[in-house]
């Protein structure tokens, strides 16, 4: 399947058309110092019990490598994107509740992990994270939804204003660093859960995805996330 559906990609070539609007996030992650990627993976396989911080190998797995739809794939996914997301599952300063939240608007697992978190840690985690391989990406499983998923990739959902995931996360799924998360290779459950928070507003951290979700139905947002994951 993984095979078949990466072929389809590969021989459309489309290069969509990218509505140039710039996400914030990148210019949040120029940091000071420049991250440590060797600290980084201390913390990711040990944490630190002195200061109550869980090591993220014993959920995200080896290398971010996760063996656990709930707890995605963290491997190969751009710092930038990754430290935006460690911040925004803290409540910003003054702020009551993080913007991104978990199911029904509760705390997300995340928020309590992020907490003990400097922000080097957050810099250094997300960078050793993006340096990694994904060795076990996720796939497609249901063959009857490949062409409605592969439709909406490509095109959207036009008569719902609804735009082409590809125009944003790339072609191929792999997104575009500091700007937009891959997506290939990450769990197919995982995926339809975010979509589903975006669309009730429980995950408020990107303006552009919660206007996408809310148009999109349950069937279509299956479709799609089942197709997206199954991108090479
Ligand atoms: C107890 C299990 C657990 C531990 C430990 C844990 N995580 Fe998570 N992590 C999750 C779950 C579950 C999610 C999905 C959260 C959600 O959707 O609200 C997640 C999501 C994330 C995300 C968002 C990924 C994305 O694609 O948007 C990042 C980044 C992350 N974790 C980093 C870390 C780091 C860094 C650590 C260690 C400091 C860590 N996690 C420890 C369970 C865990
Ligand atoms: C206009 C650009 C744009 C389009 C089009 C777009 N996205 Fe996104 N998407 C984003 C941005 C930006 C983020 C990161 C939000 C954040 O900072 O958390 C994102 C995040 C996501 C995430 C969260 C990933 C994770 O690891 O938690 C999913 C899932 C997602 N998009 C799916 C889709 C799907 C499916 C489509 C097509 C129906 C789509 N996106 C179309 C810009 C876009």
């Amino acid at each position: 399947m993984k095979r078949v559906l990466s072929r389809v990609v590969l021989a459309s070539g489309v290069l969509l058309g990218i509505t140039a609007v710039s996400p914030s996030f990148a210019a949040d992650a120029a940091g000071p110092a420049k991250p440590d990627a060797a600290k980084g993976g201390q913390l990711y396989e040990q944490g630190d019990a002195a200061r109550g911080v869980v090591a993220c190998v014993s959920c995200h797995g080896a290398a971010g490598n996760s063996t656990i739809p709930a707890n995605p794939n963290l491997a190969a996914q751009s710092h930038e994107y990754l430290y935006k997301q460690l911040v925004n599952f803290r409540p910003a300063e003054g702020a009551k509740e993080p913007l991104r939240k978990g199911v029904d608007g509760a705390p997300s697992m995340m928020t309590a992990m992020a907490a003990p978190l400097s922000d080097a840690d957050m810099r250094n985690v997300a960078f050793f994270l993006s340096q990694q391989k994904l060795t076990e990406p996720a796939t497609a499983t249901n063959v009857k939804s490949v062409e409605r998923g592969q439709k909406i990739w490509r095109a959207g959902i036009p008569e719902r204003n609804v735009a082409a995931c590809a125009g944003c996360h790339s072609p191929n799924g792999a997104g575009i660093p500091s700007q937009f998360p891959r997506l290939s290779g990450q769990f197919p459950s995982y995926i339809e859960d975010q979509l589903k928070l975006f669309r009730a507003g429980h995950r408020a951290n990107g303006p552009m995805m919660n206007q996408i979700a809310d148009r999109m139905n349950d069937a279509d947002i299956k479709a799609v996330s089942d197709y997206a994951a199954g991108l090479r």
